[in-house]
C-alpha cells in the first residue's frame, strides 16, 4: 500500500506544477461551477445574516481562488476568510486573484496541509471544493473539521465524486461504452489530422520532478506518468480513465457523525460524463437525473452541525 506521506508529496508537486495552467485545464470547475457556487453563496449569505455577528470562514484546498471569488461578494467587512492550500504556487495565484477584486472582508492565506491544519479559532463555515478526493484519509479530515466547526455552523462540500454513480449499473455501463467510443474517435482524429496532443505532458513533468527530488526511483515500477493521476486523485473513481468501484464518496454516508447534522442542500450532476458535449446531451442528462436523482457522478452538499452538544 502507498504511504499517506507519498500521496501528499505527489499532490504537492503535481499542484505546484499545475498552478500556472490550472484555470485553463479546469473549465469544468472555473466555468461550469459558477452557477452552483452562486447558489451556495446565497446560502452563505443567509447564514451570515442569521448569525448576526462577524463570521470566520475557512476554504480548504483553495487552489487558484475559485471558492473565495464566489463567496467574497457576500461577506461583510468584519468577516474573516482563511484560504488554505498545500501548494505555495496555488496560494500565490489565489492571493493575486483576490487582491485584484479588493474584498471588503479580511482575507488570510495559509500554506498548510489540511490533514494538519488548525485554524486556531472556532469556524462558522468550512468550504471544500474538489479537494477531498485528493486526501489520503478524508474521514480524519472531516473529523478535524467537525471539531473546529462552531455549533450550527456549515460544512460545504462540492464537486466530489459520487460513489452511487459507480454502484448504478446503467450509468456505469453508459460510462464504459461512452469512454470506449471517445477513445476510438480520438484515435481516428489523430490519424486523420496527423496531430497528436500530449495528454500526459503535465504528468511527465511531475514524474520527472518526483525522480529529481528522489521522492520515487525510476526502477520503482509501480508509478509512471500514465498512472500518476491515480495517486493525485487518490479517491476519484475515474482517475485512471476506467471506473474504480472502491473509490468516491457516498453523500448519504460521508461519516457516521453527520447523522446528527442537518442536510441543508444536496445536488448531484454529470450523469453521462463519457458522452462528451453534443447537442443531445442535456436531454439524456435530464432523463437520467429523473430516473436516478441521487446518482450523478459529482455531488455537492451543505451540512449544518447540530446546535446542541452531542
Ligand atoms: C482540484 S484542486 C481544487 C482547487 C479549488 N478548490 C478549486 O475548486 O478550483 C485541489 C487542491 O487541493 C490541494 N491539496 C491537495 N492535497 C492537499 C493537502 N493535503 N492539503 C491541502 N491542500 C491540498 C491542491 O494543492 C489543489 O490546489
Amino acid at each position: 500500500m502507498i504511504a499517506p506521506e507519498l500521496i501528499k508529496k505527489i499532490n504537492l508537486v503535481f499542484h505546484e506544477e499545475e498552478a500556472r495552467t490550472y484555470d485553463e485545464r479546469h473549465p469544468e470547475i472555473l466555468r461550469a461551477e459558477r452557477t452552483r457556487w452562486r447558489e451556495i453563496a446565497r446560502i452563505v449569505d443567509r447564514h451570515l445574516t442569521s448569525l448576526g455577528r462577524p463570521a470566520v470562514l475557512v476554504d480548504l484546498g483553495t487552489g487558484t481562488g475559485f471558492v473565495p471569488s464566489a463567496v467574497l461578494p457576500v461577506l461583510r467587512e468584519a468577516d474573516r476568510l482563511i484560504c488554505t492550500d498545500i501548494s505555495p504556487n496555488m496560494i500565490e495565484r489565489a492571493r493575486r486573484l483576490i487582491s485584484a477584486v479588493a474584498p471588503k472582508a479580511h482575507v488570510d492565506f495559509c500554506i498548510a496541509d489540511l490533514e494538519q491544519f488548525d485554524p486556531g479559532v472556532g469556524v462558522d463555515i468550512f468550504t471544500i471544493n474538489s479537494t477531498l478526493h485528493h486526501i489520503f484519509s478524508p474521514s480524519a479530515v472531516l473529523e478535524r473539521i467537525a471539531a473546529r466547526l462552531n455549533r450550527g455552523g456549515l460544512l460545504i462540500i462540492a464537486h466530489e465524486p459520487n460513489k452511487r454513480f459507480i454502484s448504478n449499473m446503467v450509468l456505469r455501463r453508459l460510462f464504459t461504452s461512452g469512454s470506449a467510443v471517445r477513445r476510438l474517435l480520438r484515435g481516428v482524429r489523430t490519424i486523420l489530422t496527423q496531430t497528436s496532443v500530449d495528454h500526459l505532458r503535465l504528468q511527465r513533468m511531475v514524474y520527472e520532478r518526483l525522480l529529481r527530488e528522489q521522492v520515487i526511483k525510476a526502477d520503482d515500477g509501480w508509478i509512471s506518468p500514465e498512472n500518476l493521476q491515480r495517486f493525485v486523485d487518490v479517491h476519484s473513481p475515474t482517475a485512471t480513465g476506467r471506473l474504480d468501484v472502491e473509490e468516491g464518496f457516498d453523500p448519504a454516508d460521508l461519516h457516521p457523525m453527520f447523522e446528527q447534522w442537518q442536510c441543508i442542500c444536496f445536488d448531484t450532476w454529470n450523469f453521462a460524463p463519457a458522452l462528451g458535449d453534443w447537442r443531445g446531451r442535456p436531454l439524456v442528462e435530464g432523463l437520467l437525473k429523473k430516473l436516478y436523482p441521487r446518482d450523478g457522478l459529482l455531488f455537492s452538499i451543505v451540512l449544518q452541525k447540530s446546535q446542541k452538544a452531542v
